[in-house]
């Protein structure tokens, strides 16, 4: 297995990966396949709080333009075993420094993970972990503090994987007049 950046002309590729629920969130990213499960889940108007700030726009469409802001994620990685792509994720500081006034240091700065899948098949050997790892590796080296995530309601499995990793939920997000399973974990791992 080789972990490699992914390019945008490649983002058909994803489609690799088990097109299962679970791993919507990539086809959010790539437009590969319709997102329905996604559009469900944030029916709700208030829903816009749920959203962290990288989606650049509050409408539930918006998260369906996603490949349109490939460039808005500094690492974008897939695993790559005899030549098909075993999984992804994608991650980015978040720009807080925008309210600041120019040249502001603002510390700590956050990094979030912001969609992250295995191929089915592959869970449990260890593809997510390496694929973690350089996440990890990437957040120290661009002088991040933290990395956080949110996980669904709908991804409450993963938690358990993240935790094995090293990672402590540090709260939730429960937007007013929300379902329970609109509602959000917030995940933290400091280096
Ligand atoms: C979450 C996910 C990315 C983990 O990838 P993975 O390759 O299966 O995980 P790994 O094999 O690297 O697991 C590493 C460790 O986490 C543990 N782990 C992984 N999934 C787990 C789960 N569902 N419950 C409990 N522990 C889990 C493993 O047991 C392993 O622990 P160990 O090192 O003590 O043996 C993958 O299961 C997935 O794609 N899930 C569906 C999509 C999803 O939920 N994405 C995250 C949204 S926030």
């Amino acid at each position: 297995m080789i972990i490699r950046n992914l390019d945008i002309s490649e983002c058909a590729r994803l489609a690799e990966i088990d097109p299962s629920f679970e791993t919507s969130q990539i086809y959010q990213v790539t437009k590969s396949k319709p997102a329905e499960p996604y559009i469900e889940r944030v029916e709700c108007d208030s829903v816009q709080f749920v959203m962290p700030p990288i989606f650049g726009s509050t409408s539930p469409s918006a998260a369906l333009r996603y490949e349109d802001e490939f460039d808005r994620y500094d690492l974008f990685l897939v695993a790559e075993e005899d030549d098909r792509i075993i999984g992804a994720v994608c991650s980015t500081p978040l720009t807080q420094e925008a309210s600041y006034p120019p040249g502001c240091v603002v510390m700590p700065r956050e990094y979030l993970l912001a969609a992250f899948a295995v191929d089915r098949e592959k869970r449990g050997q260890k593809v997510g972990a390496a694929l973690l790892d350089r996440v990890k590796d990437h957040c120290k080296e661009i002088g991040c503090s933290f990395i956080s995530l949110w996980a669904g309601f709908d991804y409450v499995p993963a938690v358990d994987f993240y935790i094995s990793q090293g990672f402590e939920i540090s709260g939730w997000l429960e937007p007013p007049g929300c379902r329970f399973d609109q509602c959000r974990i917030y995940l933290t791992w400091h280096p």
